[in-house]
């Protein structure tokens, strides 16, 4: 499971307490969503390639590191992903945004598609999929799936939380993809919800139900 990244640092762990919390209201949900984003953000990078330029400081000159080639897209399965937009953005300010819409049937379990818009050059683009919630993993699949179907050769998936379902249905479909997460839960319960989880993220996000 070397492609599985569990980040446990303390900070993270503190913030995911906090949106588990039922008592967490919908600013704070938000807010503490965009923050473990930037968390995350900072770890999911860590491999970036970097290359040295030639710099003048004011006392002489001299190569340094700067990040190197690939540029990044981001794509928010939406609508939870979404909270995550802002968090990633506040470090890399310069990544394209793309969005892909699916929603969950509560019967099947299976992702529907609704929406679709990538950066036309999105194939030269290292990928990070943003979704809070990893729960069979259908929905994580599908948009990784219509990625990849754009050209795309690198993507990687960023989850809040993760069930081991979810994990095992990324890995299965998608062995290539490198998936950021700061807790893996125990299961899911017979509605698909992730135990103990945080219940619907797009709900909490949003404000809804
Ligand atoms: C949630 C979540 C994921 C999906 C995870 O979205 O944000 O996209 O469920 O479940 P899965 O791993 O079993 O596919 P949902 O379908 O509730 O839509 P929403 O974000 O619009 O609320
Ligand atoms: N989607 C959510 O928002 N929460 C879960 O626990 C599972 C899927």
């Amino acid at each position: 499971m070397e492609k599985v990244h569990i980040l446990d640092h303390p900070l993270l762990q503190h913030k995911l307490s906090i949106l588990r919390d039922e008592t967490t209201g919908v600013k704070d949900f938000r807010q503490v969503v965009s923050e473990i984003a930037t968390l995350m953000c900072y770890e999911a990078t860590r491999d970036l390639p970097m290359e040295e330029v030639e710099i003048k400081t004011p006392i002489c000159s001299g190569k340094f590191k700067t990040i190197a080639g690939k540029k990044l897209a981001i794509v928010p399965v939406l609508r939870a992903g979404l909270g995550m937009v802002d968090g990633i953005l506040t470090l890399i300010p310069s990544a394209k945004v793309g969005h892909i819409g699916l929603y969950r049937d509560p019967n099947t379990l299976e992702p529907v598609e609704y929406y679709c818009k990538m950066p036309s050059d999105i194939a030269e683009r290292e990928v990070i999929v943003l979704d809070p919630m990893l729960a069979t993993g259908g929905s994580a699949s599908a948009a990784i799936q219509f990625i990849k179907n754009y050209g795309v050769k690198h993507v990687k998936l960023m989850n809040i939380l993760a069930a081991p379902e979810g994990i095992a249905r990324v890995h299965k479909d998608h062995p290539d993809v490198d998936i950021y997460c700061a807790a893996v839960d125990e299961g899911l319960n017979e509605h698909g919800y992730i135990v103990p989880g945080l219940g619907d993220a797009g709900d909490r996000i949003f404000g809804t139900k």
